[in-house]
């Protein structure tokens, strides 16, 4: 029997490629070439899997161009690259890898939070420069974190694993909006008070956003949303670039309308807007929130594991949308 074809789209660890060619004739990009569209319809040619990262977007097109390709498997939790409605009509079954990256995830954005707060790259910048020459009084002050309001909007795993660390770590009482209000015995533990947006964005002294994105997050932060803002607040992105309207974003710490912000994510990343990078007041890292090696490991395994039973007849660990398949490739 020929065995599976399969595209690992990105380069990953050589242990994932060699647990994949344990069961598929892989076809890996150890160049780590970003292919555009047309490349990855061509590698993905007689391919019925494909081991994608958030750069390879699957939409209706691709799908209709590669009639055999069954399951497309991310190696992210955000699957925004992913077009679900184009993958349920073609039944195509789409996974992705959740649960495996949450805390490393919520310890990156706390992280990211408490150095917006506490101003801890625009000071070390300082420092590079050779600029310090004194201790004085109000040298970078910043604001507290503990006892302060946490804000997050998109209560979901990781904003939970987020609010866990201001609740009980902290002492910061958590307010949070989301689509839907947690249970309560999902509030109580962390005392979370389900409050509207712009509460959440009028009284939330450090705010982080972790909601997917799609086009109804489309810009979720914009400059009325800066507007509703404490003059003393901070904003972190850990979900994805698109949800804060960046352009605004830098007016606003240009003006000091919000103290300061920390982003992971950009729109149109790897390109960050120009505006951003010339400002003190906001942290910058290149989308690693999920960057231990533990993790991105974890990260593959699952990814690898969803390909592997889609395509042996199991049953993949965390698929997206296996519910909504009215039928699968064959
Ligand atoms: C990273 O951004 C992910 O979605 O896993």
């Amino acid at each position: 029997m020929t065995r599976p074809k399969v595209l690992v789209a990105r380069a990953v660890f050589p242990q994932t490629v060699e647990k994949l060619a344990q069961h598929f004739e892989v076809e890996a990009n150890p160049a780590d070439t970003i292919f555009t569209k047309p490349q990855l319809i061509e590698r993905l040619q007689g391919k019925h899997g494909a081991f994608t990262t958030g750069s390879e977007r699957i939409d209706a097109d691709v799908l209709a161009a590669c009639p055999q390709l069954r399951v497309v498997a991310n190696m992210a939790v955000g699957y925004n690259n992913f077009d679900i409605a184009a993958c349920n009509a073609a039944g195509v079954l789409a996974t992705n890898t959740p649960d495996v990256l949450t805390e490393t995830t919520a310890d990156f954005g706390f992280a990211l939070m408490m150095a917006a707060a506490r101003r801890m790259a625009e000071s070390e910048h300082f420092l590079r420069r050779g600029e310090w020459n004194r201790w004085s009084y109000d040298m970078f002050t910043g604001s507290d974190v503990h006892g302060a309001t946490l804000g997050i909007l998109g209560m979901g795993r990781i904003g939970q694993a987020i609010a866990r660390r201001g609740a009980l770590g902290f002492g910061m009482p958590v307010i949070y909006h989301n689509r839907s209000r947690l249970p309560a015995d999902q509030e109580a533990p962390i005392d979370a008070r389900y409050v509207d947006k712009a509460t959440l964005l009028r009284e939330a002294d450090h705010l982080v956003l972790v909601l997917p994105y799609s086009a109804s997050s489309h810009h979720a932060i914009g400059a009325a949303e800066l507007a509703l803002m404490k003059p003393s607040a901070t904003l972190t992105n850990v979900a994805r670039g698109g949800i804060v309207d960046d352009a605004a974003l830098a007016v606003a710490l240009r003006e000091r309308r919000i103290a300061a912000a920390a982003l992971d994510v950009f729109e149109g990343e790897p390109s960050v807007h120009p505006d951003l990078l010339t400002l003190p007041n906001v942290v910058l890292t290149p989308h690693i929130a999920s960057a231990t090696v533990a993790t991105r490991r974890a990260m593959a395994d699952l990814a690898a594991d969803n390909l592997i039973a889609a395509l042996t007849g199991g049953t993949p660990p965390t698929p997206i949308n296996a519910a909504d398949l009215q039928h699968r490739r064959a």
